[in-house]
């Protein structure tokens, strides 16, 4: 069976996140009164934009997403966003079908790559067929000197290692506001870290950054398979930390028959994109391992109870959290406590800070409240002291 013939169920996952994301993500860029009213979604390992079953690819849920926001925009009035969207699909045969699902949606080429339509002045599409490499390379060289790409999104959806050197990465993340979702193909890169030949260890350690690959694989040598995982996802986290601009990085493990297939990697600048992500990852797995089974998913028939009564579990944990981090501190914000939920927990703001913060207030370890006018209300700015 073809990669397009079907959309399966831990592709699926991958490619909510990716939808679910996209539009807050433009809201976000566009609405800001600051911001330059202007994004750019990538997409470097595009696709055909439909499978054989009907189920939208990454490329389609963009363009879809962004006509969405057009016919916002209009409706509420606000100037036309700027929407582009560079895809990229290296195998000519995708490319011819994904040009022709594009046209599907209304789109008409102008000039042999460019695509616009009459119904959607502001959004324009590029579609090249080019490696991933030569395509995001491209597009940065593109860049004048001193000057920053606007707004982006990058998705990274591979099928194996290969075509993903962390250098570019590295480029593309000097860009203000520059942001990336990567499929990280664990069980190849996995599976291949002691391979023999040399060029695919290369290959391999091109990929996660790594001057050599020696390290990581005698580290991985003789441990369990969940311990190895670990270390994978450890050594890649902190190469983009060490050794990129971003400054957060959240993963999301893909699992098909229990045995993890891919991890997804967001890696922002922005502590708003990361607030957004964790909050899109957690309504996929609500059990705080940010991790989706296809299996465990088919068995959970009453997830939603499990998940209410799981919920409170997280919430008191929260609080534990909070509590053991200001402990004795006075006069701390609602606002520092939002962004250590964020930053050092693995819980999304919405609907746990201010729950954890009411279960402290309850046992009456939090007190001194300044800047709010109704007990077990946090609003903004609101300070507090920790007992
Ligand atoms: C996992 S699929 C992408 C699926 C797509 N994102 C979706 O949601 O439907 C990977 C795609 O990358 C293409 N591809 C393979 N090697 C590539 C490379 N070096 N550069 C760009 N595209 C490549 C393949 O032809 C294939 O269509």
């Amino acid at each position: 069976m073809g990669f397009f013939t079907e959309l399966q169920d831990h592709s699926e996952v991958k490619l909510s996140i990716l939808e679910k994301y996209t539009i807050p993500w433009m809201r976000k860029i566009i609405l800001n009164r600051f911001g330059p009213r202007r994004c750019l979604l990538i997409d470097g390992f595009a696709g055909k934009g439909i499978y054989d079953n009907g189920k939208k690819g990454s490329p389609l849920i963009m363009i879809e997403a962004a006509m969405d926001f057009y016919n916002q925009s209009v409706q509420n009035k606000w100037s036309e966003p700027g929407i582009f969207i560079f895809l990229n699909e290296w195998d000519p045969e995708n490319q011819k079908s994904l040009i022709s699902n594009i046209e599907r949606l209304g789109f008409e080429t102008m000039d042999n790559n460019l695509f616009s339509s009459s119904d959607y002045k502001t959004i324009t599409i590029v579609v090249e067929n080019k490696t991933f490499e030569e395509f995001l390379t491209d597009i940065l060289k593109g860049i004048k000197s001193g000057n920053s790409l606007i707004p982006s999104f990058c998705f990274v959806d591979p099928f194996g290692f290969s075509s993903t050197p962390f250098r570019l990465f590295k480029k593309y993340l000097e860009n203000e506001n520059s942001e990336l979702l990567i499929n990280f193909i664990y069980e190849h890169t996995n599976r291949f870290i002691r391979h023999p030949n040399e060029k695919i260890r290369d290959q391999i350690s091109d990929h996660m950054g790594l001057v050599s690959l020696d390290q990581l694989s005698e580290k991985v040598a003789n441990l369990s398979s969940i311990e190895r995982k670990q270390i994978i996802i450890e050594t890649y986290t902190s190469n983009i930390l060490n050794e990129t601009e971003a400054i957060y990085v959240r993963h999301f493990d893909i699992k098909k028959n229990g045995k993890t297939k891919m991890i997804l990697f967001h890696v922002t600048k922005n502590i708003n994109g990361l607030k957004l992500m964790k909050e899109t990852m957690w309504k996929h797995d609500e059990t705080g391992q940010y991790v989706y089974n296809d299996k465990e998913q088919m068995v959970q028939l009453d997830f939603d109870t499990i998940l209410s009564n799981d919920k409170e579990a997280h919430i008191k944990l929260l609080s534990k959290q909070i509590f053991n981090n200001y402990t004795g501190l006075k006069n701390i914000s609602i606002e520092e406590i939002e962004a250590f939920t964020l930053v050092e927990s693995i819980y999304p703001i919405t609907n746990f800070t201010r729950p954890a913060l009411k279960i402290l207030e309850e046992k009456g370890v939090i007190n001194n409240f300044k800047g709010r006018s109704k007990a077990k209300s946090y609003p903004p700015g609101t300070l507090m002291d920790f007992s």
